[in-house]
């Protein structure tokens, strides 16, 4: 848990108020939560998704692990420790979002079940996990960017689902197979649930 370090400080209540916002957008914010393993397909799903909610005018963002990773949290390696701080960042990121009205899509592995409990707890019922579930033998077949090869050489330490642990979801909202179905199903079936959920 991190500690409140910054004294003297004062919470300031929003004047336009996350319902002003909603009702501005249209529908709910709300978080959508993607994890699982490298290359089961988190970024591809989110940014499927995101893309078929704009067509329906939906207002949208996408935070990404590698994106992220290049600008907010440049600072933040691959130790359990950064690993605990990337997720713990991201879950205040995207309550601003879902605050300001917004539908996020986060795309990190977030390997760790109480990372992901914690993003949860920061927004109760605006919170959404969706577990890419792709085996690792169907992750490690894709690898996109060559990484497993590397991690399996021993040129990449501490590499999730190589030498470094993912903690499979227990009860997300959905389960999506990422490792074995068209994306366009998958997309089909967080649209759907999204509807079921009254976000949109
Ligand atoms: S997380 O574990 O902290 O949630 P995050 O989603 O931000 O990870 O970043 C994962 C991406 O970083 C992977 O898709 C991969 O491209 C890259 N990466 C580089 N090193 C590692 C590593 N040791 N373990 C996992 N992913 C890594």
């Amino acid at each position: 848990m991190t500690t409140q370090k910054a004294t003297n400080i004062t919470w300031h209540e929003h004047v336009v108020k996350r319902e002003d916002l909603e009702k501005l957008h249209g529908h709910k914010g709300a978080t959508i939560w993607f994890t699982g393993l490298s290359g089961s397909g988190k970024s591809t799903l989110a940014n499927a998704v995101a893309s078929k909610l704009h067509e329906m005018k939906v207002s949208t963002f996408v935070l990404d692990g590698d994106n992220i990773r290049h600008g907010l949290n440049k600072d933040l390696g691959f130790s359990a420790q950064e690993r605990v701080e990337n997720i713990r960042r991201i879950g205040e990121v995207a309550k601003l979002f879902s605050t300001a009205g917004v539908v996020n899509l986060t795309a990190f592995i977030s390997p760790y079940k109480s990372d992901r409990n914690l993003a949860r707890s920061l927004q109760a019922d605006s919170f959404i996990e969706v577990y890419c579930e792709a085996d690792l033998a169907v992750c490690e077949e894709r690898d996109p960017k060559g990484m497993y090869k590397k991690a399996r050489a021993g040129q990449i330490k501490n590499f999730t689902g190589i030498d470094d642990p993912y903690e499979v979801p227990e009860s997300p909202e959905l389960r999506v197979p990422t490792g074995s179905k068209p994306i366009d199903a998958c997309v089909e079936q967080v649209i759907a649930y999204l509807k079921t959920r009254k976000v949109i």
